[in-house]
């Protein structure tokens, strides 16, 4: 029989949360453990946990090195920084090398994630007529890409992993939905089989938003590669960046030559000419959303450090949350695979708005910042999408007896507005030592429990 769990040691070490200390070992400092209702909160004119605020960076841009300058000055040393002339191009290699990494067949290189997406729903024919269902939480991208097609965008609650709600999409499903799109949001990931058996019994395609979760993983798999179509967004505040940038990627060899079509003219250039010859009989209307050369060579570049960045943000976040885990009352964000979220923010539940609120305070003041979850809009909330603002009084989008119909607002999405209001969380950081994260932890650890019960 084992022994009877007596003391709070013995509990943090039965759960393994000293082990997590451990990792602070060396600085003799296991004090961050045992303090919590102890220690005044700087909020109210104790000590502060940091005199200097904690802060995350981009990520991308603090793993530039030789790699990436040196694909760069390839670049600027061929004169060619269109994709189509000189042979060897560095888009294509980082199109290949990308698709290898996540495994899919085909990625296509593009300006943006919004054109990514946009991309996505040319190659899924959606238009005028068609209704699009995306999370109500999620980057105003989303929604554009719908209504830049002509279609209408349906809004589905999220839930406490902040991806939408698989079993509220189904009731959102009409005879004129023509796809649904789940995105992948600040590091975690959406429950793909849940959305994926739902689109399956509907002959519904799935459009992966990865934007915020490069080099996430759901059961194994790659974001981007688990449904018919992904995209992806290398602007700077994401796993890699170029500054801007996008892909967009698929399995699916019609998806892709349509994709291929819609960015670059509705043409087909070598080596694509030949892959689709007896293809598409024509090309459509279409844009030049085509990347250049020297984003090429940074993501090139970048793509060979985009591993290095997940471990360390998945084993930050991994060491904090396990140092956290025995808070009476904690509640973190859920996930649909804690092992393949990049753990890019811990997230907490705090209830109520006014204890999240509070939470932001005291943590702020205790010098580790924590925000409400960002990145996202509450899009049914936000005004130009609520007076459903378009470039032209006749757009599509709206005509229709259901567009005219359809009401955002608020009211469309009091769940996700609600599950927004409680979470707080604190980002990580590739480069955060172990004194910071340490620093998490004491934080966390000081304000939780002097927040009182719920
Ligand atoms: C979820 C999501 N989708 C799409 C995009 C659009 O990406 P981009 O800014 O590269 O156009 C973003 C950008 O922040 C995003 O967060």
């Amino acid at each position: 029989m084992p022994e009877p769990i007596r003391t709070r040691r013995q509990f943090l070490e039965t759960i393994g949360a000293l082990g997590a200390v451990s990792i602070f070992a060396g600085s003799g400092e296991t004090r961050a453990n045992f303090t919590e209702g102890e220690e005044k909160l700087a909020l109210e004119g104790g000590t502060p946990v940091r005199k200097i605020a904690l802060r995350s960076q981009p990520y991308g841009p603090q793993f530039y090195d030789d790699v990436e300058k040196r694909e760069l000055l390839e670049v600027l040393e061929s004169r060619y920084p269109f994709r189509w002339w000189g042979g060897k191009s560095k888009v294509l290699q980082f199109e290949k090398a990308y698709a290898a990494h996540i495994g899919v067949k085909h990625a296509i290189a593009v300006t943006s994630g919004t054109t990514a997406l946009y991309t996505a729903m040319a190659a899924l024919g959606i238009g005028p007529g068609d209704e699009v269902i995306l999370p109500a939480w999620t980057w105003y991208a989303d929604h554009d890409a719908v209504v830049l097609s002509g279609a209408l965008p349906v809004f589905a609650e999220i839930d406490e992993s902040f991806a939408i709600d698989p079993k509220d999409i189904e009731a959102r499903i009409t005879p004129r939905t023509k796809a649904i799109v789940p995105s992948h949001l600040q590091g975690g990931v959406a429950d793909m089989d849940a959305i994926l058996e739902i689109a399956k019994r509907h002959g519904l395609p799935v459009v992966e938003d990865c934007a915020q979760c490069a080099g996430g993983r759901y059961k194994g798999k790659y974001v981007g590669s688990i449904a018919d179509i992904g995209i992806n967004s290398f602007q700077l505040s994401k796993t890699i960046t170029s500054g801007e940038g996008g892909a967009v990627t698929t399995n699916d060899p019609k998806l892709f030559e349509r994709a291929l079509r819609f960015h670059d003219v509705g043409s087909l250039r070598a080596p694509y000419a030949e892959e689709f010859k007896g293809g598409l009989p024509a090309a459509f209307a279409a844009c030049n959303f085509r990347m250049n050369e020297f984003t090429g060579a940074v993501l090139k570049g970048q793509l060979q450090k985009l591993e290095t960045i997940c471990s360390r943000l998945r084993a930050n976040s991994r060491k904090v949350r396990k140092a956290i885990a025995d808070l009476p009352g904690l509640k973190l964000r859920k996930s649909a695979d804690p092992e393949g979220d990049l753990g890019s923010v811990v997230f907490l539940d705090l209830d109520t708005k006014q204890r999240r609120n509070k939470f932001l305070r005291a943590m702020a003041a205790e010098g580790v910042p924590a925000s409400p979850p960002s990145g996202s809009v509450i899009l049914p909330a936000d005004p130009r999408i609520e007076k459903k603002s378009t470039i032209h009084p006749a757009w599509p989008s709206f005509q229709s007896p259901e567009g005219k119909a359809i009401r955002y607002g608020r009211e469309a999405c009091p769940r996700t507005i609600g599950i927004l209001d409680r979470a707080a969380g604190v980002n990580m950081d590739p480069n955060f030592s172990d004194e910071d994260l340490k620093d998490v932890v004491r934080a966390i650890r000081k304000v939780l429990p002097a927040l009182g019960p719920a």
